[in-house]
């Protein structure tokens, strides 16, 4: 079965704040776009053609002035609505209909990944149980962290520990069959009150059905969460796109190049955008052909 995509873009981001007062965090400009082009890139990158947004009651509707059906993208968008912000797992209860039996793939709204995105594609072909990647860095105190063996295996995995085990934080991003959603109707909430995605990790840990992949160090994988983190972000893809001239993240581009899109109906598509240097960006793709 085609493995379906998850975008969760609810939460209070309220490290955020004023910013967040009455916009959402995934809404905010990441340079010249809004902040979910990029996951939502990433998933379209891997294949992934049928997308479910979660966001809050406010933001849903915002979603989906921004972005619609998805059919301008050749991929099919539906939304659904998480009341309160009951943690990431929580995101499994509201997308029970939508996973139905599918394998499905996860990605948090504020994180962007750039780079060759392979590893995703691949990963989504291999997984039998749950995938979950491994990332170094230099606090890893903020994330979920996991700690494997010389042979790979996961030994712990820890929620945003004080004294963490090792410097792997799990990124935002992961594969999971549809065991899922039995697993985390079982979970109970954690000691902050929110359905852990740690916990779903340490059943398919618990399974033996858990994997663990490292992504190297030439994948950018960025999360935008606090103030200096966004401008980090931005300042990151303005500087790639205006050494390359090529944009990160632009959503026609990802489909024209993914065969979502034929290049009459990506045509059909640019036409529709107003006057802007997007719009001249996606006009010089098809110039270029
Ligand atoms: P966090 O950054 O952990 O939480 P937050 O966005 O509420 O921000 P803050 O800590 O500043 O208050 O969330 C990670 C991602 O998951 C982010 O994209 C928001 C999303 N999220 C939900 O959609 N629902 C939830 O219940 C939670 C906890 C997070």
């Amino acid at each position: 079965m085609e493995t379906r995509g998850i975008i969760l873009a609810g939460g209070s981001g309220t490290r955020l704040y004023p910013l967040t007062a009455a916009f959402s965090k995934q809404l905010q400009p990441v340079y010249d776009k809004p902040m979910i082009f990029y996951p939502l890139s990433t998933l379209m990158m891997a294949g992934i053609r049928d997308v479910l947004i979660i966001s809050t009651p406010t933001d849903t509707p915002v979603f989906k002035k921004l972005l619609g059906d998805g059919q301008r993208y050749g991929i099919t968008i539906s939304y659904a609505v998480q009341d309160e912000p009951r943690g990431i797992a929580d995101a499994f209860r509201v997308a029970k209909d939508f996973i139905g039996g599918s394998p499905v793939c996860l990605i948090l709204g504020d994180n962007i990944f750039y780079g060759k995105l392979n590893f995703l594609r691949d990963a989504i072909k291999a997984n039998t149980g749950a995938t979950i990647f491994g990332y170094q860095v230099q606090d890893p105190q903020r994330y979920g962290v996991v700690e494997i063996d010389a042979q790979g295996n996961v030994v712990s995995i820890e929620e945003k520990p004080t004294s963490p085990r090792s410097s792997l934080a799990i990124p935002g991003l992961y594969i999971y069959n549809s065991e899922v959603v039995e697993i985390a109707a079982s979970l109970a909430p954690g000691a902050r009150g929110e359905l852990e995605i740690t916990d779903v990790h340490r059943v398919y840990h618990e399974r033996r059905t858990l994997e663990v992949q490292m992504l190297g160090r030439g994948i950018a994988w960025l999360d935008t969460g606090t103030p200096e983190s966004l401008l980090d972000a931005s300042t990151f893809i303005h500087a790639i796109e205006k050494r390359q001239g090529l944009k990160i993240g632009c959503l026609e581009e990802v489909a024209l190049h993914q065969g979502f899109l034929t290049s009459d109906e990506y045509r059909a598509s640019v036409a529709l955008l107003p006057s802007s240097s997007y719009k001249n960006y996606c006009e010089s793709l098809y110039e270029e052909r």
